[in-house]
C-alpha cells in the first residue's frame, strides 16, 4: 500500500463474470466509485468485448483471454469447456495486465473487485498485496444458502420438507436454489456458485448487490463471519438517487435492445394496463410454457410486451405474433429499465433473475413470479411472501405453469384488492431503495466507508484494529 500517496488516485479493476446479469451490477457499481474519485476500470474478455453493442461510456475498459477470443462459448464447444480453460488462463493474462498496469505510477493497481464465480481473481489479487473484493451478484439469503451447502451444514439431498437456516425465514424445498431441490441438475453451474465460498474468508470486503433494509436479517447474520457491506442496488442512478448525471443505462448491452419500437407502443398505452413478460439473458422455456405463457396471455386480454430473445423465437405458437399484433409487441430484447419505469406498465411476468428482480423493487413495480433455474426460486419466495410485492405462479406436476394460472396470478397483481396491496408495497420498496443508495443511505455508507479505506488505508486499518481489540472510544 506504499505506493499510495496524495497524487495517486486509488485504481480498481472490476472483474465481472461475463454475462449480462453480472456485468450489469459490477459496472454499475464501478460507476459510483468512479463518482466517488476512485479510478475504476471493467476488464472483460477479448471475446465479449469484440461482440459489444454499445459504448461503455466514461468507465474505460481493458480485457483479459479465456483462452477463446474469437468466438466465446461456441468457439469452446461448451460452458463447462469454457471456464475450464479460463480457469488454466486466466489467472495468466490478469497477472499480465496487472503488471501492465503497474508501469505506470498512474495506473497502478490497488484493488480487485471480483465476482466469486472466479475465485481465482482473489488469488491473484493477494499474489501482488492488492485489496481483494468479492462482489456478490445474487441475493445475500442465496449467497448464505450457498455458502452452508458449501460448508456442508445444509446436506444434500435435502430430505426435509421445511428447511431451517440460521439468518432466514423457514423454507420449503421449492424455495430452495433449483441446483438444490433438484439435486444434480446443472452440475457445472453448481459447482461454480458453491466455490464462490472456497477462499471468501481472504477476501478484504464481501460486497452485495443489496441493501439493508430489504435483506437485514441475513446481512445481520452474514456480519459474523465476513466483512460483508450491501451497496445496491445496482440501478443507474437517474432512476433512483438521481445523483450520477446522465446514468440512464448500465451501458453495456450483449444484445441489440429494440428501444425506439418499444418506446413508441408504450407511449400509445394507457396508465398501469400493460403486462411486461421478460425472462432474462439464459432462461429457455420449453415449448410447452411458452404456448401455455402465450395462451395465458390471450385470455387476460390485456395488452403485454414480450421480450423472446431470437434464440427462443421458433417455440412461439404459429402465427401468434400476428393474431395478437392488436394488443401485443413482440421484441427480441428492450430496454427494461426504461419499459419497467414506463407508466403503462402494470405488472411485470419475470424468471425473478436477481437483477429483474431487484429492477421491479426499485422501479414500483408489482410481479408475478414464474422462477426457472438457479436462484430464482428463492427471490421468488421473498418476493411473494417476504416483500410482497408480486405473487408466484404455481407450476403443475410438470413443472409447467398452465395459462389458467397465469391468468389468475395476472389479474390478482393487475386488478383485485389484493393487488391495489401489492401495489402499495411495490411503491414503499422502490422508496426504500432510493433511500439506501441516496446520500447518507444505508448502501451508500458503505460505499463511503469502502471508498475511505481505499484512500487511506492505513488509518483505516488503525480503526478496524481498534474496534477489534475494544480500544476506540
Ligand atoms: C442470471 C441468472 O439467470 C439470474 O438468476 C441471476 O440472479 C443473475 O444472472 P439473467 O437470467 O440474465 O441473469 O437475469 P437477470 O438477473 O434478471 O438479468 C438480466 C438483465 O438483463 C437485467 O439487468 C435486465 O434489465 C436486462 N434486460 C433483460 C434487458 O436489458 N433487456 C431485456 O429485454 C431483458
Amino acid at each position: 500500500m506504499e505506493k499510495l500517496n496524495k497524487e495517486h488516485k486509488p485504481h480498481c479493476l472490476i472483474l465481472p463474470y461475463p454475462l449480462q446479469g453480472h456485468i450489469n451490477p459490477m459496472l454499475q457499481f464501478s460507476k459510483r466509485l468512479a463518482h466517488k474519485g476512485i479510478r475504476t476500470t471493467l476488464v472483460t474478455t477479448k471475446y465479449l468485448y469484440k461482440v459489444l453493442q454499445e459504448s461503455l461510456g466514461s468507465i474505460p475498459v481493458e480485457t483479459i483471454s479465456d483462452g477463446y477470443d474469437n468466438g466465446g462459448v461456441v468457439e469452446a464447444g461448451s460452458t463447462e469447456a469454457c471456464i475450464e480453460k479460463f480457469r488454466e488462463v486466466g489467472p495468466k493474462t490478469l497477472t499480465e495486465l496487472i503488471e501492465k498496469l503497474n508501469n505506470s505510477s498512474d495506473t497502478a493497481v490497488d484493488c480487485i473487485i471480483y465476482d466469486p464465480f472466479f475465485p481465482w481473481d482473489l488469488d491473484v489479487s493477494k499474489k501482488f498485496g492488492l485489496v481483494g473484493a468479492a462482489f456478490l451478484t445474487q441475493s445475500c439469503a442465496v449467497d448464505l444458502i450457498f455458502y452452508y451447502v458449501y460448508k456442508g451444514e445444509i446436506k444434500l439431498p435435502i430430505t426435509e420438507n421445511e428447511i431451517k437456516v440460521l439468518g432466514l425465514p423457514v423454507l420449503e424445498s421449492s424455495d430452495m436454489p433449483s441446483f438444490i431441490y433438484d439435486y444434480g441438475s446443472y452440475a457445472t453451474a453448481f459447482e461454480v456458485v458453491l466455490n464462490q465460498f472456497q477462499n471468501v474468508e481472504k477476501a478484504d470486503w464481501v460486497l452485495v448487490n443489496t441493501f439493508n433494509k430489504l435483506e437485514q436479517e441475513v446481512i445481520d447474520w452474514m456480519e459474523n463471519f465476513w466483512r460483508v457491506k450491501a451497496i445496491g442496488p445496482t440501478i443507474p442512478s437517474m432512476y433512483l438517487d438521481k445523483r450520477l448525471l446522465n446514468d440512464k443505462e448500465y451501458g453495456f448491452s450483449i444484445l441489440k435492445p429494440d428501444t425506439d419500437a418499444c418506446k413508441k407502443w408504450l407511449d400509445e398505452r394507457q396508465n398501469h394496463s400493460v403486462i411486461y413478460v421478460s425472462f432474462g439473458s439464459l432462461v429457455r422455456l420449453e415449448v410447452e410454457q411458452m404456448e401455455e405463457l402465450a395462451n395465458g396471455l390471450i385470455m387476460s386480454n390485456k395488452c403485454f410486451l414480450w421480450v423472446v430473445r431470437e434464440s427462443e423465437e421458433s417455440k412461439l405458437p404459429k402465427n401468434f405474433a400476428n393474431e395478437t399484433s392488436k394488443k401485443g409487441l413482440i421484441v427480441s430484447w428492450c430496454p427494461q429499465l426504461e419499459v419497467l419505469a414506463h407508466d403503462s406498465v402494470g405488472c411485470f411476468i419475470t424468471h425473478c433473475g436477481w437483477n429483474s428482480t431487484l429492477e421491479a423493487l426499485s422501479l414500483g413495480v408489482p410481479m408475478v413470479a414464474m422462477p426457472c433455474w438457479s436462484d430464482q426460486s428463492t427471490n421468488a419466495k421473498f418476493v411473494s411472501d417476504i416483500w410482497k410485492t408480486g405473487i408466484r405462479t404455481r407450476a403443475d406436476d410438470k413443472e409447467i405453469a398452465r395459462d389458467t394460472e397465469i391468468m389468475r396470478c395476472v389479474e390478482l397483481v393487475m386488478d383485485g384488492d389484493e393487488g391495489k396491496e401489492i401495489r402499495s408495497n411495490a411503491i414503499k420498496w422502490k422508496e426504500m431503495a432510493r433511500e439506501a443508495v441516496d446520500e447518507g443511505g444505508s448502501s451508500d455508507r458503505n460505499i463511503e466507508e469502502f471508498v475511505s479505506a481505499l484512500v487511506n488505508p492505513i488509518n483505516h486499518s488503525i480503526a478496524l484494529c481498534s474496534l477489534k481489540f475494544g480500544t476506540s472510544d
